[in-house]
């Protein structure tokens, strides 16, 4: 247990226990508070404009939106920040992590769960949603977190582990951008650990961590999906996976896209 690092204003009890699950890859800080968890928090330092890690103000932005479009994400309860840390916090939803284990009858079922959301959020209006993730956004991203330092060189694919920042930006700067012809709303981060599955029914239980949701390609949340899957087979849900995802993954139609995220190469499509 932890002590609070925010105040707790308007949500909780200042009694809860916080517990500290680390900070993340995305460059959060994520709490669980509560004896039977109630809340999350994600905390980050102060950002610069150009420093694209996780933003608690985009993720909420995204929360609202995606929840008056009638998905299952959590609630956000508070958005603040002072002058040492900026935070969102949800109310928790239940459900386990469809990354977890599952038990071999249960994973057609769990990848299912994982698919469907892949098509309900690519069948959002693209003309309504307010938030953009574009290619050239991703390469004017990259090039300024680049420039700051905020690239995290600890979270590539491990074709790629060991490289420096200006070796990843030369190698992606080889390719060609592939025409983006195919917009969706994306999620942005489509993988395993941020699909919340109900353990009793097998059925969706909630959509998280969604800071990076926007109109992007389909092939941005697919590719990952399929990286993610393939990277951790842990539950043996690849074959499951390539079976349930969108035909367009199956036949490999725009291989193409695959390979523009930086795991190229490593999805391979039977
Ligand atoms: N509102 C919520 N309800 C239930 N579980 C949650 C909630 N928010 C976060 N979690 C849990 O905390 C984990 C981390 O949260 P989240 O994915 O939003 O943060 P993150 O910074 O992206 O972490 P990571 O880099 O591991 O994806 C989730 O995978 C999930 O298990
Ligand atoms: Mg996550």
């Amino acid at each position: 247990m932890v002590a609070a690092p925010i105040p707790v204003a308007g949500w909780g009890d200042k009694d809860d226990p916080w517990e500290c699950l680390g900070e993340r890859s995305s460059g959060a800080t994520v709490y669980r508070v509560g004896e039977v968890p109630s809340f999350y928090v994600k905390t980050t330092p102060p950002r610069h404009p150009d420093d694209h890690r996780f933003n608690p103000t985009k993720e909420a932005e995204r929360l609202r939106w995606l929840a008056a479009q009638g998905l299952p994400v959590p609630e956000v309860v508070a958005l603040d920040a002072n002058d040492e840390l900026a935070w969102v916090v949800t109310r928790a939803l239940p459900g386990r992590p469809a990354a977890r284990h599952w038990k071999p009858e249960e994973r057609w079922r769990v990848i299912d769960v994982v698919a469907d959301v892949a098509r309900t959020l690519h069948a959002l209006p693209v003309a309504e949603c307010p938030f953009e993730r574009r290619l050239a956004d991703l390469i004017h991203q990259a090039s300024s977190s680049m420039a700051l330092g905020a690239l995290d060189l600890d979270d590539v694919d491990p074709s790629h582990e060991g490289w420096t920042a200006q070796q990843l930006w030369d190698e992606l700067s080889k390719m060609t951008p592939p025409a983006e012809d195919d917009l969706v709303v994306c999620h942005g981060d489509f993988c395993l650990d941020n699909v919340l599955v109900d353990p009793e029914t097998l059925t969706l239980a909630g959509i998280l961590d969604v800071d990076r949701a926007g109109v992007s390609d389909r092939w941005m949340d697919l590719a990952l999906a399929l990286y993610n899957i393939g990277q951790d087979d842990v539950m043996g849900l690849r074959s499951a996976a390539r079976r349930a995802l969108p035909p367009a993954v199956r036949h490999h139609r725009r291989p193409a896209q695959a390979d523009l995220h930086p795991t190229a190469g490593r999805i391979s499509l039977s």
